[in-house]
Protein backbone atom coordinates (compact mmCIF):
# COMPACT_ATOMS: atom_id res chain seq x y z
CA UNK A 1 0.00 0.00 0.00
CA UNK A 2 2.88 2.42 1.33
CA UNK A 3 5.03 1.64 -2.01
CA UNK A 4 1.82 1.93 -4.22
CA UNK A 5 1.39 5.65 -2.64
CA UNK A 6 4.99 6.50 -3.26
CA UNK A 7 4.79 5.53 -6.69
CA UNK A 8 1.87 7.72 -7.43
CA UNK A 9 3.30 10.20 -5.67
CA UNK A 10 6.41 10.12 -8.24
CA UNK A 11 4.46 9.97 -11.32
CA UNK A 12 2.46 13.19 -9.49
CA UNK A 13 5.77 15.11 -8.95
CA UNK A 14 7.03 14.05 -12.84
CA UNK A 15 3.61 15.62 -14.02
CA UNK A 16 3.42 18.35 -12.15
CA UNK A 17 7.51 19.29 -12.91
CA UNK A 18 6.75 18.65 -16.69
CA UNK A 19 3.75 21.04 -16.90
CA UNK A 20 6.22 23.38 -14.77
CA UNK A 21 8.76 23.16 -17.05
CA UNK A 22 6.41 23.65 -20.52
CA UNK A 23 6.02 27.39 -18.84
CA UNK A 24 2.52 27.58 -17.29
CA UNK A 25 2.66 28.60 -13.51
CA UNK A 26 1.06 26.41 -11.33
CA UNK A 27 -0.17 26.85 -7.86
CA UNK A 28 0.68 24.96 -4.58
CA UNK A 29 -0.09 21.59 -4.12
CA UNK A 30 0.79 18.74 -1.55
CA UNK A 31 2.39 15.67 -2.41
CA UNK A 32 3.43 14.58 1.23
CA UNK A 33 0.95 15.44 4.40
CA UNK A 34 2.16 15.35 7.99
CA UNK A 35 0.84 11.83 10.16
CA UNK A 36 -1.13 12.05 12.88
CA UNK A 37 1.17 10.68 15.87
CA UNK A 38 0.79 10.03 19.41
CA UNK A 39 4.33 9.91 21.50
CA UNK A 40 5.82 9.73 25.15
CA UNK A 41 6.75 12.77 27.31
CA UNK A 42 11.21 13.13 26.35
CA UNK A 43 10.49 11.56 22.96
CA UNK A 44 10.59 13.32 19.96
CA UNK A 45 8.54 13.16 17.08
CA UNK A 46 9.43 14.44 13.05
CA UNK A 47 6.76 15.39 10.88
CA UNK A 48 7.03 15.64 6.87
CA UNK A 49 5.43 17.42 4.08
CA UNK A 50 5.83 18.13 0.39
CA UNK A 51 4.74 20.44 -2.06
CA UNK A 52 5.31 21.17 -5.97
CA UNK A 53 3.94 24.71 -7.88
CA UNK A 54 5.86 26.89 -10.17
CA UNK A 55 7.69 28.91 -8.51
CA UNK A 56 8.53 26.42 -6.10
CA UNK A 57 6.31 27.06 -2.76
CA UNK A 58 7.06 28.27 0.62
CA UNK A 59 6.72 25.74 3.51
CA UNK A 60 5.62 26.87 6.75
CA UNK A 61 4.83 25.16 10.00
CA UNK A 62 2.38 26.19 12.35
CA UNK A 63 0.95 24.75 15.89
CA UNK A 64 -2.15 25.16 18.00
CA UNK A 65 -2.17 24.07 21.01
CA UNK A 66 -5.06 21.69 22.45
CA UNK A 67 -5.63 24.97 25.62
CA UNK A 68 -8.88 26.49 24.25
CA UNK A 69 -7.36 29.93 24.50
CA UNK A 70 -4.78 29.09 22.56
CA UNK A 71 -4.53 30.68 19.47
CA UNK A 72 -1.96 29.43 16.36
CA UNK A 73 1.73 30.29 16.39
CA UNK A 74 4.29 29.91 13.87
CA UNK A 75 7.24 27.91 14.57
CA UNK A 76 10.97 28.10 13.18
CA UNK A 77 13.86 26.80 13.52
CA UNK A 78 15.29 26.89 16.91
CA UNK A 79 11.71 27.64 18.23
CA UNK A 80 11.23 26.48 21.90
CA UNK A 81 14.47 26.35 23.50
CA UNK A 82 15.83 24.82 20.36
CA UNK A 83 13.86 22.08 20.68
CA UNK A 84 12.26 23.02 17.28
CA UNK A 85 14.45 22.09 14.44
CA UNK A 86 13.11 22.49 10.76
CA UNK A 87 15.15 20.85 7.55
CA UNK A 88 14.16 22.28 4.46
CA UNK A 89 14.56 21.55 0.58
CA UNK A 90 13.72 23.81 -2.25
CA UNK A 91 15.08 21.87 -5.05
CA UNK A 92 12.92 21.22 -7.97
CA UNK A 93 9.84 20.84 -5.37
CA UNK A 94 9.70 21.74 -1.60
CA UNK A 95 10.37 19.53 1.01
CA UNK A 96 9.91 20.62 4.94
CA UNK A 97 10.56 18.53 7.91
CA UNK A 98 10.49 19.78 11.53
CA UNK A 99 11.57 17.77 14.68
CA UNK A 100 10.40 18.31 18.03
CA UNK A 101 12.70 16.81 20.33
CA UNK A 102 11.57 16.33 24.27
CA UNK A 103 8.21 16.87 24.18
CA UNK A 104 5.98 18.02 26.83
CA UNK A 105 2.21 17.11 27.33
CA UNK A 106 1.84 20.81 26.51
CA UNK A 107 3.43 19.97 22.88
CA UNK A 108 0.30 18.01 22.13
CA UNK A 109 -2.10 19.85 19.68
CA UNK A 110 -2.15 20.45 15.94
CA UNK A 111 0.92 21.05 13.74
CA UNK A 112 0.16 22.32 10.25
CA UNK A 113 1.66 22.55 7.41
CA UNK A 114 1.38 25.02 4.83
CA UNK A 115 2.48 26.29 1.45
CA UNK A 116 2.29 28.88 -1.44
CA UNK A 117 3.94 30.14 -4.26
CA UNK A 118 1.68 33.29 -4.41
CA UNK A 119 4.19 36.51 -5.20
CA UNK A 120 2.45 38.63 -1.93
CA UNK A 121 1.99 35.32 0.14
CA UNK A 122 4.06 37.50 2.95
CA UNK A 123 2.80 40.64 1.72
CA UNK A 124 1.12 43.13 4.87
CA UNK A 125 -1.37 44.92 3.59
CA UNK A 126 -2.16 43.18 0.40
CA UNK A 127 -4.02 40.32 0.71
CA UNK A 128 -2.59 37.61 -1.50
CA UNK A 129 -4.72 36.57 -4.77
CA UNK A 130 -4.19 33.14 -3.58
CA UNK A 131 -4.65 31.66 0.18
CA UNK A 132 -1.75 29.27 1.91
CA UNK A 133 -2.92 25.52 1.26
CA UNK A 134 -2.99 23.77 4.51
CA UNK A 135 -2.12 20.03 5.98
CA UNK A 136 -2.59 19.02 9.61
CA UNK A 137 -1.36 16.51 11.92
CA UNK A 138 -1.97 15.71 15.46
CA UNK A 139 0.10 14.91 18.06
CA UNK A 140 -0.94 13.50 21.20
CA UNK A 141 2.25 13.48 24.05
CA UNK A 142 0.97 10.91 26.76
CA UNK A 143 2.84 11.00 30.38
CA UNK A 144 5.70 8.52 30.23
CA UNK A 145 5.11 5.20 32.18
CA UNK A 146 7.69 4.64 35.06
CA UNK A 147 9.11 1.44 34.21
CA UNK A 148 11.09 -0.39 36.88
CA UNK A 149 13.61 -2.60 36.13
CA UNK A 150 15.48 -5.01 38.41
CA UNK A 151 17.10 -8.46 38.72
CA UNK A 152 17.93 -10.90 41.00
CA UNK A 153 20.29 -14.17 40.37
CA UNK A 154 20.16 -17.33 42.79
CA UNK A 155 21.07 -20.89 42.10
CA UNK A 156 22.72 -20.73 39.21
CA UNK A 157 19.88 -18.46 37.56
CA UNK A 158 19.20 -14.68 36.46
CA UNK A 159 16.12 -13.40 37.01
CA UNK A 160 14.92 -9.68 35.17
CA UNK A 161 11.83 -8.07 35.67
CA UNK A 162 9.90 -4.68 34.38
CA UNK A 163 6.92 -2.99 36.14
CA UNK A 164 4.99 -0.80 34.47
CA UNK A 165 3.11 1.66 36.51
CA UNK A 166 -0.28 3.14 34.48
CA UNK A 167 -0.17 1.84 31.23
CA UNK A 168 -0.63 4.82 29.19
CA UNK A 169 -3.34 2.19 26.95
CA UNK A 170 -3.84 -1.65 27.67
CA UNK A 171 -1.03 -3.42 26.97
CA UNK A 172 -1.21 -5.92 24.17
CA UNK A 173 2.29 -8.04 24.79
CA UNK A 174 5.73 -7.43 25.41
CA UNK A 175 9.21 -8.66 24.32
CA UNK A 176 12.67 -8.51 26.09
CA UNK A 177 15.93 -7.47 23.96
CA UNK A 178 19.50 -7.49 24.47
CA UNK A 179 20.72 -4.63 22.14
CA UNK A 180 19.43 -5.91 18.01
CA UNK A 181 18.67 -9.93 19.46
CA UNK A 182 14.65 -10.17 20.49
CA UNK A 183 15.41 -12.77 23.74
CA UNK A 184 11.58 -13.64 24.07
CA UNK A 185 8.44 -12.34 22.27
CA UNK A 186 4.94 -12.76 24.17
CA UNK A 187 1.58 -11.66 22.58
CA UNK A 188 -1.28 -11.21 24.43
CA UNK A 189 -0.01 -11.08 27.81
CA UNK A 190 -1.36 -7.37 29.40
CA UNK A 191 0.50 -7.79 32.88
CA UNK A 192 2.55 -4.76 33.68
CA UNK A 193 4.32 -7.19 35.43
CA UNK A 194 7.06 -8.78 33.19
CA UNK A 195 9.87 -10.93 33.98
CA UNK A 196 12.63 -13.35 31.55
CA UNK A 197 14.94 -15.86 33.21
CA UNK A 198 18.27 -16.55 32.07
CA UNK A 199 20.42 -19.89 32.92
CA UNK A 200 23.74 -18.90 34.26
CA UNK A 201 25.97 -17.09 36.58
CA UNK A 202 25.44 -13.13 36.20
CA UNK A 203 28.91 -12.50 35.56
CA UNK A 204 28.53 -13.89 31.98
CA UNK A 205 25.34 -11.88 31.36
CA UNK A 206 26.24 -8.44 31.54
CA UNK A 207 24.17 -5.86 29.57
CA UNK A 208 21.38 -3.76 28.66
CA UNK A 209 18.57 -5.56 28.21
CA UNK A 210 15.05 -3.60 27.27
CA UNK A 211 11.97 -4.69 28.55
CA UNK A 212 9.48 -3.23 25.28
CA UNK A 213 5.61 -3.35 26.32
CA UNK A 214 2.92 -3.16 22.92
CA UNK A 215 1.05 -0.15 24.04
CA UNK A 216 0.26 2.36 21.78
CA UNK A 217 3.15 4.53 21.51
CA UNK A 218 5.27 1.50 22.86
CA UNK A 219 6.81 1.70 26.56
CA UNK A 220 10.83 1.14 27.40
CA UNK A 221 12.06 0.05 30.39
CA UNK A 222 15.73 -1.09 30.83
CA UNK A 223 17.57 -3.72 33.09
CA UNK A 224 20.93 -3.02 33.39
CA UNK A 225 23.45 -6.02 34.44
CA UNK A 226 26.73 -4.39 35.49
CA UNK A 227 29.65 -6.55 36.58
CA UNK A 228 33.79 -6.24 36.79
CA UNK A 229 35.62 -6.89 33.52
CA UNK A 230 35.43 -10.91 32.96
CA UNK A 231 38.64 -10.39 31.53
CA UNK A 232 40.12 -13.60 29.15
CA UNK A 233 43.47 -14.11 27.36
CA UNK A 234 43.10 -14.26 23.97
CA UNK A 235 45.74 -17.12 24.23
CA UNK A 236 46.71 -18.17 27.47
CA UNK A 237 50.27 -18.77 26.42
CA UNK A 238 52.32 -16.98 23.30
CA UNK A 239 55.33 -18.12 21.28
CA UNK A 240 57.43 -15.70 20.08
CA UNK A 241 60.68 -15.48 17.98
CA UNK A 242 63.55 -14.17 19.01
CA UNK A 243 63.92 -10.66 16.77
CA UNK A 244 60.21 -10.79 15.99
CA UNK A 245 57.50 -9.10 17.30
CA UNK A 246 55.27 -10.49 19.95
CA UNK A 247 51.52 -9.62 20.26
CA UNK A 248 49.23 -10.64 23.41
CA UNK A 249 45.70 -9.77 23.38
CA UNK A 250 43.03 -9.57 26.31
CA UNK A 251 39.70 -9.57 25.87
CA UNK A 252 36.21 -8.44 27.83
CA UNK A 253 32.63 -9.59 27.14
CA UNK A 254 31.39 -7.40 30.20
CA UNK A 255 28.95 -4.27 30.42
CA UNK A 256 29.99 -1.64 31.40
CA UNK A 257 32.82 -1.50 29.29
CA UNK A 258 36.73 -1.57 30.30
CA UNK A 259 37.90 1.91 31.32
CA UNK A 260 41.44 1.94 31.50
CA UNK A 261 43.17 -1.19 30.52
CA UNK A 262 47.08 -2.45 31.95
CA UNK A 263 49.94 -4.20 31.32
CA UNK A 264 51.92 -6.06 34.01
CA UNK A 265 55.03 -8.32 33.97
CA UNK A 266 55.26 -10.44 36.09
CA UNK A 267 58.50 -10.09 37.50
CA UNK A 268 58.51 -6.11 37.60
CA UNK A 269 56.34 -5.87 40.47
CA UNK A 270 53.78 -3.26 40.53
CA UNK A 271 55.01 -0.97 38.12
CA UNK A 272 52.69 -1.19 34.92
CA UNK A 273 54.20 -1.32 31.02
CA UNK A 274 53.95 2.14 29.85
CA UNK A 275 53.31 2.57 26.43
CA UNK A 276 55.76 3.87 23.81
CA UNK A 277 59.23 3.20 26.38
CA UNK A 278 61.53 0.59 26.00
CA UNK A 279 59.82 -1.75 22.89
CA UNK A 280 56.21 -1.68 23.84
CA UNK A 281 53.04 -0.82 21.99
CA UNK A 282 49.77 -0.78 24.24
CA UNK A 283 46.17 -0.42 22.00
CA UNK A 284 43.31 -0.66 24.00
CA UNK A 285 39.59 0.32 23.13
CA UNK A 286 36.40 -0.35 25.26
CA UNK A 287 36.63 -4.45 25.65
CA UNK A 288 40.32 -5.12 24.22
CA UNK A 289 43.87 -4.83 24.49
CA UNK A 290 46.59 -5.31 22.68
CA UNK A 291 50.32 -5.50 23.91
CA UNK A 292 52.63 -5.47 21.66
CA UNK A 293 56.58 -6.13 22.16
CA UNK A 294 58.76 -5.37 19.03
CA UNK A 295 62.29 -7.58 18.98
CA UNK A 296 61.82 -10.19 21.05
CA UNK A 297 64.41 -10.70 23.37
CA UNK A 298 65.12 -14.38 25.70
CA UNK A 299 66.73 -13.39 28.64
CA UNK A 300 64.22 -10.11 28.77
CA UNK A 301 60.97 -10.75 27.56
CA UNK A 302 60.69 -14.25 28.32
CA UNK A 303 57.62 -14.65 31.29
CA UNK A 304 54.22 -13.90 32.57
CA UNK A 305 52.39 -10.74 31.85
CA UNK A 306 49.35 -9.74 33.45
CA UNK A 307 46.48 -7.70 31.47
CA UNK A 308 44.60 -5.22 34.57
CA UNK A 309 40.42 -4.08 33.16
CA UNK A 310 38.91 -1.92 35.27
CA UNK A 311 35.02 -0.71 34.95
CA UNK A 312 32.47 1.14 37.07
CA UNK A 313 32.54 -2.12 39.13
CA UNK A 314 35.99 -2.88 40.03
CA UNK A 315 39.35 -4.64 38.24
CA UNK A 316 39.74 -7.69 36.83
CA UNK A 317 42.44 -9.34 34.56
CA UNK A 318 44.20 -12.51 33.03
CA UNK A 319 48.13 -13.52 32.82
CA UNK A 320 49.40 -14.93 29.40
CA UNK A 321 52.72 -16.45 29.30
CA UNK A 322 55.07 -15.45 26.60
CA UNK A 323 57.78 -17.76 25.32
CA UNK A 324 60.49 -16.96 23.14
CA UNK A 325 62.48 -19.50 21.06
CA UNK A 326 66.30 -18.67 19.89
CA UNK A 327 66.22 -18.04 16.12
CA UNK A 328 68.29 -21.48 16.19
CA UNK A 329 65.25 -22.89 17.21
CA UNK A 330 63.84 -23.27 13.82
CA UNK A 331 66.79 -24.80 12.54
CA UNK A 332 67.27 -27.36 14.67
CA UNK A 333 65.95 -30.29 12.94
CA UNK A 334 67.65 -29.39 10.00
CA UNK A 335 70.95 -28.93 12.02
CA UNK A 336 70.51 -32.78 13.10
CA UNK A 337 69.87 -34.07 9.61
CA UNK A 338 72.94 -31.95 9.02
CA UNK A 339 74.92 -33.81 11.08
CA UNK A 340 73.96 -36.79 10.90
CA UNK A 341 74.70 -36.62 7.07
CA UNK A 342 78.67 -35.09 8.29
CA UNK A 343 78.74 -38.40 10.63
CA UNK A 344 77.88 -40.80 8.02
CA UNK A 345 80.27 -39.28 5.37
CA UNK A 346 82.98 -39.73 7.47
CA UNK A 347 82.41 -43.48 8.99
CA UNK A 348 82.15 -43.86 4.85
CA UNK A 349 85.43 -42.17 4.37
CA UNK A 350 87.16 -43.67 7.38
CA UNK A 351 86.17 -47.41 6.14
CA UNK A 352 86.84 -46.94 2.82
CA UNK A 353 90.40 -45.91 3.80
CA UNK A 354 90.94 -49.09 5.60
CA UNK A 355 89.39 -51.10 2.67
CA UNK A 356 91.80 -49.91 0.65
CA UNK A 357 93.98 -52.87 -0.12
CA UNK A 358 90.70 -55.06 -1.30
CA UNK A 359 89.43 -52.38 -4.12
CA UNK A 360 91.65 -53.59 -6.52
CA UNK A 361 89.89 -57.18 -6.58
CA UNK A 362 86.33 -56.55 -6.22
CA UNK A 363 86.10 -53.11 -6.77
CA UNK A 364 82.35 -51.86 -7.78
CA UNK A 365 80.83 -54.30 -5.25
CA UNK A 366 82.66 -52.49 -2.76
CA UNK A 367 81.67 -49.63 -2.89
CA UNK A 368 77.96 -50.21 -3.07
CA UNK A 369 78.38 -52.84 0.26
CA UNK A 370 80.46 -50.78 1.87
CA UNK A 371 79.07 -51.92 5.25
CA UNK A 372 79.78 -55.72 4.13
CA UNK A 373 80.36 -57.88 7.31
CA UNK A 374 83.06 -60.40 7.07
CA UNK A 375 80.88 -63.35 6.53
CA UNK A 376 79.82 -61.73 3.21
CA UNK A 377 83.18 -61.50 2.26
CA UNK A 378 83.80 -65.22 2.65
CA UNK A 379 80.42 -66.45 0.63
CA UNK A 380 81.85 -64.37 -2.27
CA UNK A 381 85.60 -66.17 -1.70
CA UNK A 382 83.60 -69.48 -1.40
CA UNK A 383 81.92 -68.59 -4.62
CA UNK A 384 84.98 -67.54 -6.52
CA UNK A 385 86.77 -70.54 -5.36
CA UNK A 386 83.74 -72.66 -7.15
C1 LIG B 1 -4.19 29.81 28.42
O1 LIG B 1 -4.72 29.51 29.70
C2 LIG B 1 -3.79 28.89 30.58
C3 LIG B 1 -4.54 28.56 31.86
O2 LIG B 1 -5.71 27.89 31.56
C4 LIG B 1 -2.62 29.81 30.84
O3 LIG B 1 -1.68 29.18 31.68
C5 LIG B 1 -1.96 30.16 29.54
O4 LIG B 1 -0.94 31.11 29.73
C6 LIG B 1 -2.97 30.73 28.56
N1 LIG B 1 -2.36 30.96 27.31
C7 LIG B 1 -2.51 32.01 26.53
C8 LIG B 1 -1.80 32.02 25.22
O5 LIG B 1 -3.18 32.92 26.90
C1 LIG C 1 18.50 18.09 9.54
O1 LIG C 1 19.70 18.73 9.11
C2 LIG C 1 20.80 18.54 9.94
C3 LIG C 1 21.95 19.31 9.38
O2 LIG C 1 21.54 20.42 8.73
C4 LIG C 1 21.13 17.05 10.00
O3 LIG C 1 22.18 16.85 10.91
C5 LIG C 1 19.92 16.28 10.47
O4 LIG C 1 20.20 14.91 10.43
C6 LIG C 1 18.73 16.59 9.58
N1 LIG C 1 17.59 15.90 10.14
C7 LIG C 1 16.77 15.16 9.39
C8 LIG C 1 15.64 14.51 10.09
O5 LIG C 1 16.91 15.04 8.18
C1 LIG D 1 13.73 17.74 28.64
O1 LIG D 1 12.82 18.57 29.30
C2 LIG D 1 12.87 18.52 30.72
C3 LIG D 1 11.80 19.43 31.25
O2 LIG D 1 10.77 19.60 30.38
C4 LIG D 1 14.23 18.94 31.18
O3 LIG D 1 14.30 18.82 32.59
C5 LIG D 1 15.29 18.07 30.56
O4 LIG D 1 16.58 18.52 30.91
C6 LIG D 1 15.15 18.10 29.04
N1 LIG D 1 16.09 17.15 28.48
C7 LIG D 1 16.84 17.44 27.44
C8 LIG D 1 17.72 16.36 26.95
O5 LIG D 1 16.83 18.53 26.88
C1 LIG E 1 4.42 -3.10 40.38
O1 LIG E 1 4.32 -1.73 40.73
C2 LIG E 1 3.11 -1.43 41.42
C3 LIG E 1 3.10 0.05 41.69
O2 LIG E 1 3.40 0.76 40.56
C4 LIG E 1 3.05 -2.20 42.72
O3 LIG E 1 1.82 -1.94 43.36
C5 LIG E 1 3.18 -3.68 42.44
O4 LIG E 1 3.23 -4.38 43.65
C6 LIG E 1 4.41 -3.96 41.63
N1 LIG E 1 4.41 -5.36 41.29
C7 LIG E 1 5.43 -6.14 41.57
C8 LIG E 1 5.26 -7.59 41.20
O5 LIG E 1 6.44 -5.73 42.12
C1 LIG F 1 17.74 2.73 31.01
O1 LIG F 1 16.67 3.37 31.70
C2 LIG F 1 17.05 4.55 32.38
C3 LIG F 1 15.85 5.08 33.10
O2 LIG F 1 14.99 4.08 33.46
C4 LIG F 1 17.58 5.58 31.41
O3 LIG F 1 18.04 6.72 32.09
C5 LIG F 1 18.73 4.99 30.63
O4 LIG F 1 19.14 5.90 29.62
C6 LIG F 1 18.31 3.69 29.98
N1 LIG F 1 19.48 3.12 29.37
C7 LIG F 1 19.47 2.68 28.13
C8 LIG F 1 20.77 2.15 27.62
O5 LIG F 1 18.48 2.72 27.42
C1 LIG G 1 33.76 -4.76 21.24
O1 LIG G 1 33.43 -3.45 20.81
C2 LIG G 1 33.23 -3.31 19.40
C3 LIG G 1 32.94 -1.86 19.10
O2 LIG G 1 33.48 -1.02 20.07
C4 LIG G 1 32.09 -4.20 18.96
O3 LIG G 1 31.94 -4.14 17.56
C5 LIG G 1 32.35 -5.62 19.37
O4 LIG G 1 31.23 -6.42 19.07
C6 LIG G 1 32.64 -5.71 20.86
N1 LIG G 1 33.00 -7.05 21.18
C7 LIG G 1 32.52 -7.68 22.26
C8 LIG G 1 32.98 -9.07 22.44
O5 LIG G 1 31.74 -7.14 23.03
C1 LIG H 1 50.18 3.92 22.49
O1 LIG H 1 50.95 4.74 21.61
C2 LIG H 1 50.56 4.62 20.23
C3 LIG H 1 51.47 5.49 19.43
O2 LIG H 1 52.73 5.53 19.98
C4 LIG H 1 49.12 5.04 20.05
O3 LIG H 1 48.71 4.84 18.71
C5 LIG H 1 48.23 4.25 20.98
O4 LIG H 1 46.90 4.71 20.90
C6 LIG H 1 48.73 4.32 22.42
N1 LIG H 1 47.91 3.46 23.25
C7 LIG H 1 47.35 3.86 24.38
C8 LIG H 1 46.59 2.83 25.12
O5 LIG H 1 47.44 5.00 24.78
C1 LIG I 1 46.52 -6.94 38.17
O1 LIG I 1 46.10 -8.30 38.22
C2 LIG I 1 46.92 -9.16 39.01
C3 LIG I 1 46.42 -10.56 38.87
O2 LIG I 1 45.07 -10.67 39.22
C4 LIG I 1 46.86 -8.68 40.45
O3 LIG I 1 47.71 -9.48 41.21
C5 LIG I 1 47.32 -7.24 40.51
O4 LIG I 1 47.15 -6.76 41.83
C6 LIG I 1 46.51 -6.36 39.59
N1 LIG I 1 47.07 -5.04 39.59
C7 LIG I 1 46.33 -3.94 39.63
C8 LIG I 1 47.06 -2.65 39.65
O5 LIG I 1 45.12 -3.98 39.63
Amino acid sequence: MAAGADGACAVMVLLVIGSMAAGGDATAGFIKSPLSQRRLTQDSVELHCEAVGNPIPEIQWWFEGNEPNETSAQLWDGAWQDRVQINATYNLHSTSTIIIANLTSEDSGTYECRASNDPDRNHLSKSPKVKWIRSQANVLVIERPVITGQYISSAGKVILSCNMSAPPTPIKGHKWMLGDKTLKTEESNSNSYISYTIEGKVEDHSGVYECIYETNPVAKGNVSIEVPPQVVAYKKSEHGNEGDTGVMICKSPSYPPVDTWTWFKSDQGVSPIVNGTGRYIIKSSGNKTELRILKLSIEQDTGDYHCNGTNLKGPGSATVNLRVRSRLAALWPFLGIVAEVLVLVTIIFIYEKRRKPDEVLDGKRRLRKSNATNHKDKNVRQRNAN
